[in-house]
C-alpha cells in the first residue's frame, strides 16, 4: 500500500497555478487533484479542458481529475487528450457506469469513481472488479473548505471490504476536510489517496503543509486494522 498526497488546486490562488503545483510538488505531493464543476451536478463552476491542459504543461505529477459535472460521458476524449492520467466520474450521475468506466480504460486512462456523502456504497458493487480508483467524498461536493462528515470513516471501511472481496486492489481516496487531524483517521480504516485543498493551499507554506500532512497520514498506518 502506497499512502499518496493529492494538493487539490481548488483553493489554490487561481492567477498562479503554476507556483501552486510547484510549491505541492517540492514539498512531494504524489498527485494534482483537479475539481471540474460543471454548476449542475454541484451548485458551483470552477475549470474544464484548458486549465487541464495548460497544467499538464507544468505538472510533472499524473494529474487527477475530478468530473464533478452532469454529463461526464460527454467530455472524457476532451479531457483525455488534455492529459488527465485519472478520470473520477460519479455514480450519482451515470445509469451506464459500467459502459462508462470500461470507455476510460479503452482510452489508456485509470478509471475513478466517486461517491457522495449520501450514496450507499452498495452501489459499488457490481462494478467493484472494474474499477482503478474509488473517491469517497468526505464533504458534499461543490466546495473547499468544508467540514469532514465523520460518517466517512465507516464508509472507507466498507468500500475497501467491497473492493476485497472483489479482488481488487485498487486504492481508495477521500476528499474533503482532509487535514493533519482527519488524516490519520481515514488512513487506518483503509484511504491511501488523500486529496487536500485548504489544508495545503491556505496556509503560508504549501510545501511544508504537504510534508506536514505526509507526516500526520503515516501515523494512522501504524494503527490499521485488517
Ligand atoms: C470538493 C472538492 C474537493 C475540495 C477539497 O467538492 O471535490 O477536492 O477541493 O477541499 P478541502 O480540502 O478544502 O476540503
Ligand atoms: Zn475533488
Amino acid at each position: 500500500m502506497t499512502l499518496r498526497i493529492a494538493p487539490s488546486i481548488l483553493a489554490a490562488d487561481f492567477t498562479a497555478l503554476g507556483d501552486a503545483i510547484r510549491a505541492a510538488e517540492r514539498g512531494g505531493a504524489d498527485l494534482i487533484h483537479v475539481d471540474v464543476m460543471d454548476g449542475h451536478f454541484v451548485p458551483n463552476i470552477t475549470i474544464g479542458v484548458p486549465v487541464v491542459r495548460s497544467l499538464k504543461r507544468v505538472v510533472t505529477v499524473p494529474l487527477d481529475v475530478h468530473l464533478m459535472i452532469a454529463d461526464p460521458d460527454r467530455f472524457l476524449d476532451a479531457f483525455a487528450e488534455a492529459g488527465a492520467a485519472t478520470l473520477i466520474v460519479h455514480a450519482e450521475v451515470l445509469p451506464h457506469l459500467h459502459r462508462t468506466l470500461t470507455y476510460i480504460r479503452s482510452l489508456g486512462l485509470r478509471a475513478g469513481v466517486a461517491l457522495n456523502p449520501s450514496t450507499p456504497v452498495v452501489a459499488l458493487e457490481e462494478i467493484a472488479g472494474n474499477v482503478d480508483q474509488v473517491l469517497v467524498m468526505s464533504v458534499n461536493p461543490g466546495f473547499g473548505g468544508q467540514t469532514f462528515i465523520r460518517r466517512s470513516i465507516a464508509k472507507i471501511r466498507a468500500v475497501r471490504g467491497l473492493l476485497d472481496a472483489a479482488g481488487n486492489a485498487a486504492p481508495i481516496e477521500v476528499d474533503g476536510g482532509i487535514d493533519r487531524d482527519t488524516a490519520p483517521e481515514v488512513v487506518a480504516a483503509g484511504a491511501e489517496i488523500l486529496v487536500a485543498g485548504s489544508a495545503i493551499f491556505r496556509t503560508a507554506d504549501p510545501s511544508a503543509a504537504v510534508r506536514e500532512l505526509r507526516a500526520a497520514a503515516t501515523a494512522g498506518l501504524g494503527v490499521r486494522r485488517p
